[in-house]
């Protein structure tokens, strides 16, 4: 198949293009589309031959439950049975980074919830996502838009590179501002639990929910266990080829560590405004300063990047698990396979 791309930039201006993309939607085709957190790659989610094939273009196991994606906040009554507590976080955080799991309407076939009786509901901010879905008139089912298990695409180039040829069209919006997929949470009684952290954080849920828990498989994946809460957090995900080698330590400790270490074929990863610290070794750049957001918005990219340079090892600063950096610290924990190399610490 040939995959046709185009740049858009104005879903108004382009509305020929959003048109043509919302017909392959209709018809059951795959369309690669920009989101603020990362690139989706989306079908109808009112029918499970479009999601077989997204599973197929993947290599994703059929297990794995897609993200369901609305263009306005009340259309999730569509196809979720909808608590009050949603639109108390809607009113906040939506359109925006976050995923409610909700119980499912009969209208969204087994195929796209990976026979689950829930669904994940998400709107994102992105106003070529909203258009397409908008123009589409469905409701769109989407996973980032990569091979499973390579890292997930912050550009259009990431998703034709892994793509091309296996769907329909590619829209490209731009790079995508958040850098890491949207906080994904379940409904309790009196509150929520994260199953898998995002750019919504604990923090800003708890202004919403009186109790908010975070799933012990997020810090540690090897608790996921075989009937995990939400079955993409038993996957080892968003790994490159190079090995990730994470290092716990303080500033001085890393820097050390990997001075000792990095070897010409490998590479380490620091903001530009350190990166002189560590000449003349490798250094990829994971934005201009130190910052959760900065490093969250470049890391898959760099990630990518280390592969496209022929790393073979990468060595990266373990951030906090907690905060702005918990979703940052999910995924790196996963890249690197749960490993870690501890400095002047004794866990
Ligand atoms: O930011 C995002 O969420 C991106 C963009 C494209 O919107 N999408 C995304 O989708 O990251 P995906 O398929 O790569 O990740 C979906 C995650 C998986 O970990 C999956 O297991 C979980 O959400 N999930 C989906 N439906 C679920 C359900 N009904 N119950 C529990 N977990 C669910
Ligand atoms: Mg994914």
């Amino acid at each position: 198949m040939k995959t046709e791309f185009y740049t858009v930039t104005d879903p108004v201006r382009d509305r020929e293009i959003l048109a043509r993309a919302a017909e392959i939607i209709r018809q059951g085709g795959l369309v690669g589309f920009p989101t603020e957190t990362v690139y989706g790659l989306g079908a109808s989610a009112l029918s499970a031959d479009a999601a077989a094939k997204i599973y197929a273009a993947k290599g994703r196991p059929s297990d794995n439950p897609l993200i369901v994606h609305v263009a306005k906040p009340e259309e999730a009554e569509q196809i979720a049975c909808v608590p009050p507590v949603f639109y108390k976080l809607a009113q906040k955080y939506m359109p925006g980074p976050l995923t409610v799991i909700m119980p499912k309407r009969s209208c969204i076939p087994d195929g796209v919830t990976g026979g689950l009786d829930t669904v994940a509901v998400r709107c994102p901010a992105h106003p070529v996502a909203r258009a397409l879905i908008a123009a589409s008139g469905v409701p769109i089912a989407a996973p980032s838009a990569n091979r499973s298990g390579c890292p997930s695409p912050t550009a259009a180039a990431h998703v034709l590179r892994d793509m091309d040829g296996r769907i329909e069209m590619i829209l490209d919006g731009g790079p995508c501002e958040i850098g890491l997929e949207s906080t994904v949470i379940r409904l309790t009684e009196d509150g929520c639990e994260i199953l898998r952290p995002g750019a919504v954080t604990e923090w800003m849920l708890s202004q919403v929910c009186d109790v908010v828990t975070v799933a012990k498989a997020v810090i540690d994946p090897s608790l996921a266990g075989d009937k995990p809460l939400s079955p993409g957090m038993k996957y080892k995900h968003y790994a490159p080829a190079a090995e990730v080698v994470l290092v716990d330590a303080d500033e001085a400790g890393f820097a050390a560590y990997v001075r000792d270490h990095c070897t010409t074929e490998e590479a380490v990863a620091v903001s530009d405004d350190k990166a002189v610290e560590f000449a003349p070794l490798r250094v990829l750049s994971c934005g201009m300063h130190d910052t959760a957001e900065e490093q969250s918005r470049t890391m898959f990219a760099l990630l990518r990047e280390a592969d496209d340079r022929g790393c073979k090892k990468i060595y990266i600063h373990l951030p906090p698990a907690e905060g702005s950096y918990l979703a940052l610290y999910n995924r790196l924990i996963r890249a690197s396979g749960g490993k870690i190399v501890r400095i002047g610490k004794t866990h």
